[in-house]
């Protein structure tokens, strides 16, 4: 387990402080970094907290570019309910990256398969220097839903009825919920540099737990992360209820 570090915080704000801390000391270190960004309510602190380090001088965004995991499909880049505007009203809005440096895939391409090979390209010329990631309940890493293999590159996925179920809270009703996306790959994934993942609440306790002590199966797609080098993992008391300290 040398690989994977965990701090299990008191509450969601110290979660995302420390996790903000560690972006921050990503980009001390390389201003021009490359980092992959996910959406969904667990990172929204993280973000705030970003902001805020922003605002006090505390962190430069002009060089870096960012990559975000995945996007509905089909979605209108303005509709409220896209990645895109998520990015902007969490984060984008309010710091001094330049539009064409951030990446998402698009949720409005005529030929989807055409736009998750560019969106790989383009991540391979780049490659990432820190990934956050979230955890759904189910597992999934993006949305990599559980399934028979890993998959690989960015793609064209089925979100699973769990998923859909678990995002209709942003929607009015969970008919409105889009039943695609795309998203990055396992290997897309693991090939970041580093990686950091979020969990917040009673609700990924257990699923977390499964995927850093159970057995790496695609059935968990966070299992993956086993056998990646370089893993952080900070939750919140509740999250991190399960995950006993082994050494
Ligand atoms: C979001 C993403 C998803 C979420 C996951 C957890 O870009 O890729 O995998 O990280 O569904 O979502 P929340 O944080 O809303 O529990």
């Amino acid at each position: 387990m040398n690989n994977i570090k965990i701090f299990t915080e008191e509450n969601y704000s110290e979660l995302s402080r420390r996790s903000a801390q560690i972006i921050k000391t990503q980009l001390d270190a390389k201003p021009a970094s490359v980092l992959g960004l996910a959406t969904g309510s667990t990172p929204i602190g993280t973000y705030e907290e970003l902001v805020r380090l922003y605002k006090a001088g505390e962190l430069d965004f002009s060089q870096v570019t960012t990559f975000n995991l995945d996007e509905y499909f089909p979605i209108a880049k303005a509709s409220d309910q896209s990645y895109v505007f998520f990015m902007r009203k969490h984060l984008f809005d309010f710091i001094n990256i330049p539009d064409e440096k951030i990446n998402i895939p698009n949720g409005e391409a005529t030929n989807h398969a055409a736009e998750c090979d560019e969106y790989e390209k383009k991540i391979a010329a780049s490659g990432i220097d820190l990934q956050l990631l979230g955890i759904g309940n189910n597992g999934h890493i993006a949305f990599n839903e559980p399934a028979d293999y890993f998959p690989s590159v960015t793609h064209y996925v089925k979100l699973d009825d769990t998923t859909i179920k678990a995002n209709s809270r942003f929607f009015q009703n969970e008919n409105e919920v889009p039943r695609h996306a795309l998203t990055m790959g396992i290997k897309t994934i693991m090939q970041a540099k580093k990686i950091l993942l979020l969990a917040s609440g009673a609700g990924k306790a257990e699923i977390l737990c499964e995927a850093i002590f159970g057995t790496i199966t695609p059935k968990n797609p966070a299992s993956v992360l086993q056998l990646h080098h370089d893993v952080t993992i900070i939750t919140d008391k509740e999250a991190g209820n399960l995950l006993i300290p082994r050494q």
